[in-house]
């Protein structure tokens, strides 16, 4: 069964809500919404599973506006994102930071997605497969458990613009060789990067794809019942 996980960033404000749990009512544990922390207890108790969009590693302790993943876990959270581009970018997180969190979360039975991805200038020079097994690497050094991995190529979030099918078979394939050398785990792998309720049907006919990482879509609720219900 694939694997549909909604990310919401930082969108949707508490009036917002209400309709979203009334509007998308999806009886199934491989449905995963990651609202805003702040809004986690009004997602949980449903028929789907809640994620939380970041954590710190530590179980607890003196770090200001942080949520560890004990505490998330405690709440009833059961997947975690990690290593989103918007955090590597906007906030600076690199792949040894990833590699502790990752840790910690899987420590406190959180299940881990790992989002990698490569720019526009590595896609161009050549390197997404060098880019994507840097990450892999460094990130999930020293883990020998199971961490799902999103394919998000960087150029591909929120613009509208997705890889060809042939690309991101392709690049699945790689990915799933390189974290069975690692881990000597197969992973889950999903895709994320501009998915919408028109180029889910295409998408969802590749092979080796294991779900998807949903962002700007996955706030519509239109759009997100038509992904549900072609996928799930
Ligand atoms: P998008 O975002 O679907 O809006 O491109 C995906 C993501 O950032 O996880």
């Amino acid at each position: 069964m694939k694997l549909v996980v909604c990310n919401f960033k930082m969108n949707l404000n508490a009036s917002d809500i209400n309709e979203y749990l009334k509007e998308v009512k999806v009886d199934n544990n491989n449905f995963v919404v990651c609202p805003t922390s702040l809004y986690i207890p009004y997602f949980l108790n449903n028929k789907y599973k809640v994620g939380i969009q970041n954590v710190y590693y530590e179980d607890k302790g003196a770090y200001t506006g942080e949520v560890s993943p004990s505490q998330a876990y405690s709440m009833g959270v059961n997947y975690v994102i990690l290593g989103h581009s918007e955090r590597r970018e906007i906030f600076k997180e690199n792949n040894s930071l990833i590699n502790l969190k990752i840790n910690g979360c899987l420590k406190n039975n959180l299940k881990v997605i790992l989002c990698i991805g490569e720019s526009l200038t590595e896609k161009s020079m050549h390197k997404t497969k060098e880019v994507l097994k840097k990450q892999l690497k460094e990130c999930l050094k020293d883990i020998k458990e199971e961490v799902i991995v999103a394919y998000e190529p960087i150029w591909s979030i929120g613009t509208n613009k997705t890889p060809t099918k042939k690309e991101i078979e392709e690049t699945i394939n790689y990915i799933k060789e390189v974290v069975i050398d690692l881990t000597d785990i197969n992973p889950k792998v999903l895709y994320g990067g501009s998915v919408n309720e028109k180029n889910i049907v295409t998408l969802n006919k590749i092979n080796n794809i294991d779900g998807f990482l949903i962002g700007g879509a996955s706030i519509k609720i239109d759009s997100i019942n038509k992904i549900i219900k072609e996928v799930l």
